[in-house]
């Protein structure tokens, strides 16, 4: 319906592409394990997500294998999805023969899925990156589409740094894609340097301009380096644009990439803004939200958009007093409306095993087992021991600590930690081993958390640096949940990643992240949360390459 009238509006169908699994995980520090990404790729499908870009296959062995499971095993998904298909699984591809040839043998498992290839166009690109001409540019975008034509049926173009391209010349590039057979034409503004006036334009003058351009779809794939990433988009599809490649959280590249939930909740806010509809669940943002945060180590702001721990508090007196006499006077969406629990009911040590399920089910935690649930809520009641209330964070925390966590290879028991002005930080930790020995080491450090990083060390033995500690409270007060994320690097040489883009080798990080009302239990179990994702994907590596060497053998 249009704002001021009865009359129903036919809309386009808005496809909404994702690419947290492959250009989110290239945000520094973001890496995620096979078990993660298959995880988040199933929440993509439960949200509605209609193409889930799963990685870059060439990347590493790894990453390959984490393609072609999701390919097998989200690919054929259709729970709960309005349109009823699964999602399409995409592959990143340079354009080259190789990389194309396994992006396909990744996503060929898929009942529906695309190879997305590359090329820079931009005078810059092409001079101080690829060193090639332009028409040596357009040779390569044929023969690279044409070939990835011939082994699947849905090909992405995307001219890589589209946004300082010369447009005529894009124009010419384009249109000989679309002569090779692409079928969708992304458009990146890789650098995040456009402007909404401008990007808006350039989608429509490249639709006017290109041969062809009726045959296929066009999308954007906006970087966020000035803020704008969102608006840009949203010119994009006001100028003709039918998809939009985004993240959730907007994570990605430097600055990150269009946050999936702002354009969404553009789009359905104010539909009489936009001539299309998408066929995303908005009521599962925040869990996607919250599982992408928890396993790639990147906290969301809490002035972020939609999904940031403020976007729904309203603290000012002024505004309370608002929202009292009635909700719209300073809400223009319904927290439920993005998964946010609607009733504001707090629970307390008395609450029973019943009521935490009935709250988890309104938080959008429905489908826990038993065993999950009975862990929950061990964890709920030694907190609700020590706090009065605990509220909706808390309980995210405690869900997100206990199975937002990587596979247990050594699992802590218990730590003990003395320290003081007086006194020498001393940590005792207890673990288990991956046989199921308990060992017990101590360890002296500059502070308890030294102490304690030290005693684990001790007892663990793999070598690594850490690059980051950050320590947050869940809720105000000084009963607050502490929430530790840390960030780590191998020091041993395993976990070297190339960067599609850039072409650059870069060393994996870890993540690992802990809640607890005692900052020191939190921050030990970090610890054992990152080097937990450290050895499991160290594993990982090693067994497909294992795999790949006793093939060659046969
Ligand atoms: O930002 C970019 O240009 C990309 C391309 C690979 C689509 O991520
Ligand atoms: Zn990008």
């Amino acid at each position: 319906m249009t704002e001021n009238s009865d009359v129903p509006v036919q809309k386009d169908k808005l496809i909404v592409f994702d690419t947290t699994l492959r250009d989110g995980e290239q945000s520094p520090g973001a890496t995620l394990n096979i078990e993660e990404k298959l995880e988040i790729a199933r929440q993509l499908s439960r949200l509605g997500v209609d193409i889930c870009e799963a990685g870059f296959p060439i990347a590493s062995p790894g990453d390959f294998e984490a393609v072609r499971r999701i390919a097998e095993e989200v690919g054929p998904l259709t729970e709960g999805r309005k349109d009823g298909k699964p999602m399409v699984i995409a592959g990143l591809a340079r354009a080259n023969q190789q990389d194309i040839d396994r992006a396909y043998e990744a996503v060929k498992f898929a009942p529906r899925h695309r190879i997305h290839t590359f090329l820079a166009t931009s005078d810059i690109h092409l001079k101080h990156k690829l060193k090639i001409d332009r028409e040596e540019c357009v040779e390569q975008v044929i023969k690279a589409v044409s070939y990835a034509r011939s082994l699947c049926d849905d090909v992405e173009f995307s001219p890589e740094d589209a946004g300082r391209s010369d447009p005529e010349f894009l124009a010419v590039v384009l249109g000989e894609a679309i002569k090779a057979g692409a079928t969708t034409l992304n458009i990146p503004d890789t650098v995040g340097y456009t402007t909404p006036e401008e990007f808006g334009w350039l989608i429509k003058y490249l639709i006017d301009n290109t041969l062809g351009s009726d045959k296929v779809i066009w999308s954007t794939h906006c970087h966020n380096d000035l803020g704008l990433a969102t608006a840009n988009t949203l010119a994009g599809v006001r100028n003709g644009a039918r998809q939009v490649e985004v993240t959730i959280n907007g994570i990605g590249e430097r600055a990150g990439n269009t946050s999936l939930e702002e354009v969404v909740m553009a789009v359905h806010t104010r539909p009489q803004n936009f001539p299309v509809e998408v066929d995303i669940d908005t009521t599962q943002i925040i869990r996607s939200s919250r599982m992408v945060s928890a396993y790639t180590g990147m906290p969301v702001q809490p002035n972020k958009a939609i999904v940031g721990a403020n976007a729904f508090a309203h603290e000012a007196g002024i505004h309370q007093d608002g929202m009292l006499k009635h909700h719209t006077t300073y809400e223009i969406m319904r927290p439920e409306t993005v998964g946010l629990s609607a009733s504001a009911l707090v629970l307390g040590k008395h609450s029973g095993r019943h009521a935490f399920r009935t709250h988890l089910e309104a938080m959008g935690y429905d489908n826990l087992s038993e065993e999950d649930l009975n862990q929950a809520f061990k964890r709920f009641k030694r907190i609700a021991d020590k706090k009065k209330v605990v509220t909706d964070a808390d309980i995210e925390a405690i869900i997100t600590d206990e199975f937002y966590q990587p596979k247990e290879i050594w699992k802590l028991n218990y730590v003990q930690v003395s320290c003081g002005d007086q006194l020498r930080a001393t940590a005792t930790v207890s673990l288990t081993d991956p046989n199921g020995a308990e060992l017990v080491d101590a360890a002296i450090g500059t502070g308890p958390v030294d102490a304690v990083y030290k005693a684990i060390n001790r007892i663990v033995e793999v070598p690594n640096t850490l690059t980051e500690f950050v320590v947050q409270a869940v809720t105000e007060g000084i009963d607050a949940i502490g929430e530790v994320t840390i960030r780590i690097q191998p020091e041993n040489g395993h976990g070297y990643i190339t960067n599609p883009q850039t072409g650059a080798q870069v060393i994996r990080t870890y993540s690992g992240h802990g809640a607890s009302t005692d900052i020191i239990v939190a921050s030990a179990r970090a610890y054992m949360s990152a080097l937990n994702k450290m050895l499991a994907a160290q594993q990982e590596e090693a067994a497909v390459v294992h795999t790949k060497a006793t093939e060659t053998v046969k």
